[in-house]
């Protein structure tokens, strides 16, 4: 299965849900390769450290997407390609091979807004493909307080894009784990909160990846 985590904005988390969904699939027991198609490389230089059981590849040229994606998701049980900030073609390419695309959005009603021309490309290969792939908009970098208001659920619904029920708060732990090389579940109780919800958000998305507790791998600790 290749999954896609897609915007064509640049900030709005797509790293950070690549990583930590990497790391989850392979605590599941499956084999996962991380496709890191931004010319940035932050996320394959991250998982490495934080999780060196998944294979890293860098992918930026729509060609070599298109021609080796397919190949990739036939090696592996997963894929989780991990989509540029801004160049279409790449994202295009992205989108035209994946069986499932999350789109991070931040939680305000500017950024809801601009979803409608940060997921054209998404549409344009929905369109193509008879509705594949799938997609769901995950919120992220909520604020704790926050609720969502009745403007940006109406914004949500007019792109016709499913949103998931779990989001992710604003927390530091997120923006810490790429330095500790680490993801949020590795970095002890101060990473539990964030921990039980990207987990949550995983089990809710990819229900059927979940495995039985013995056939998960030991989860690297770094507390401190
Ligand atoms: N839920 C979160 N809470 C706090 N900081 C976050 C959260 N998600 C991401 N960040 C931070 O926000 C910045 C942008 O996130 P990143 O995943 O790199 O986005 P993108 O890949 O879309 O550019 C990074 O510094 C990251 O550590
Ligand atoms: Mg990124």
């Amino acid at each position: 299965m290749i999954i896609v985590v897609a915007n064509s904005k640049g900030g709005v988390g797509k790293s950070t849900l690549a990583v930590h969904l990497a790391a989850w699939l392979h605590e599941q027991g499956h084999s996962v390769t991380l496709a890191d198609c931004d010319a940035q490389h932050s996320s394959s230089d991250w998982a490495k450290e934080a999780v060196p059981g998944v294979k890293t590849v860098r992918l930026t040229d729509p060609d070599e997407i298109h021609d080796r994606l397919p190949i990739l998701g036939q090696e592996a049980d997963y894929v989780v390609a991990d989509g540029p900030g801004s160049n279409t073609e790449t994202s295009r390419a992205l989108l035209l091979r994946a069986d499932l695309a999350l789109v991070p959005c931040k939680a305000s009603m500017l950024e809801v807004r601009a979803l409608a021309q940060a997921t054209n490309v998404l549409r344009q290969a929905q369109d193509i493909r008879g509705g594949h792939p799938r997609a769901l908009i995950v919120l992220s970098m909520v604020g704790k307080t926050y609720r969502l208001t009745q403007d940006m659920k109406d914004a949500a619904t007019a792109l016709e894009l499913p949103l998931a029920k779990t989001s992710l708060i604003l927390r530091q732990i997120y923006a810490d784990a790429p330095g500790q090389g680490a993801v949020v579940w590795q970095l002890g109780s101060r990473g539990r909160e964030a921990a039980d919800e990207v987990k949550s958000l995983f089990s809710e998305v990819l229900p059927e990846s979940r495995k039985a507790k013995s056939a998960r791998r030991p989860a690297k600790q770094i507390v401190g």
